[in-house]
């Protein structure tokens, strides 16, 4: 394993890089995270890594300094798991998604967000995009930590949900939405869009920002569930949109691997990153079904 690897693995060199902030975040992770090659295919080209995504990602920046991925989508957490409830099958239910997911205040969640999008804008090519996806929990820091990147922002995405839980309090809206945003890796970055493609699947019109899809249906579950699993539907128009065959796709979140299904679908390349073991035995079975 390489030496720059271990950079966050012992208390006097957290303190030293991290310099305080970020520390606790820091060693928790590292602790975790193995950093380990856990799955690859080299036929269909899929890599998936069991890692803290920070510190995979500072490897992969020392390899590749000038960037190496076309796309990065990032699905990350959202911080809401902190012991509000939602309906779900029409019984209350708590919302924790898992520790991954508890708000560490205001201030450290975005310092979180700032160092994993610096990370992705430096392994994005030169006119490579990053999708990132997020509730209100999470999205207006991205949105701001991308402005502090200088990170020119071409799009936000609704992502409306037809058929959202019945809210239970009756004190709110029923929460029907998500939003994505698209940004390049700067002002002077020539995106790819594939605005053609993206008019034939709107029927002959232009493609709009607000997207109608359905939460993943059980046959994509088949394999085990993830409390956040996105679906694969939305995943393939923003990789159709942006990307052309054969480009490589990092998705740092990799959760259940539903970039990485989206992408093989797609013949596009991928590398996902995840910490629990769990989702990427889940991943490992989705990408071994794809195109099978
Ligand atoms: C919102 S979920 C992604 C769900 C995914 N889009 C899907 O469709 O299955 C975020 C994932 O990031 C993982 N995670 C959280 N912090 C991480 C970190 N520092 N490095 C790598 N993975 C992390 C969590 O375990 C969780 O599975």
């Amino acid at each position: 394993m390489p030496a720059s690897i271990h950079k966050y693995a012992t208390v006097e060199e957290k303190i030293l890089y991290a310099n305080g902030f970020f520390d606790t975040l820091v060693v928790r992770e590292s602790e975790l995270s193995p950093n380990k090659l856990y799955f690859r295919d080299d036929l269909r080209k899929i890599w998936l890594y069991q890692a803290n995504c920070l510190e995979l990602m500072d490897y992969l920046i020392e390899k590749y300094p000038l960037g190496k991925f076309d796309m990065i989508f990032a699905d990350p957490p959202y911080f809401l798991s902190n012991g509000g409830i939602s309906c779900q099958a029409g019984k209350m239910v708590s919302v924790n998604k898992g520790a991954w997911d508890k708000s560490r205040g205001a201030e450290i969640n975005h310092e979180f967000n700032l160092e994993w999008l610096k990370r992705c804008q430096k392994l994005l090519n030169t006119n490579g995009t990053l999708w990132v996806s997020g509730t209100h929990h999470v999205i207006h820091s991205v949105g701001y930590a991308m402005q502090q990147l200088d990170m020119k922002i071409l799009n936000d995405i609704t992502w409306e949900k037809p058929n959202p839980p019945p809210n239970l309090s009756c004190r709110y809206f029923t929460h029907a939405t998500e939003t994505l945003i698209w940004a390049a890796k700067n002002h002077k970055s020539k995106h790819i869009f594939n605005y053609s493609d993206m008019r034939v699947e709107n029927e002959g019109k232009q493609m709009k920002s607000v997207w109608r899809f359905l939460p993943p249906a059980s046959a994509e579950k088949i394999f085990g569930k993830h409390p956040t699993q996105k679906p694969v539907k939305l995943l393939e128009r923003c990789i159709l949109a942006s990307t052309n065959e054969g480009d490589l796709i990092l998705d740092p979140f990799n959760g259940s691997a539903t970039t990485g299904v989206a992408a093989i679908k797609n013949n596009r390349q991928y590398v996902g990153i995840e910490l629990d073991q769990d989702y990427l035995d889940v991943s490992v079975k989705r990408l071994n079904a794809v195109n099978k």
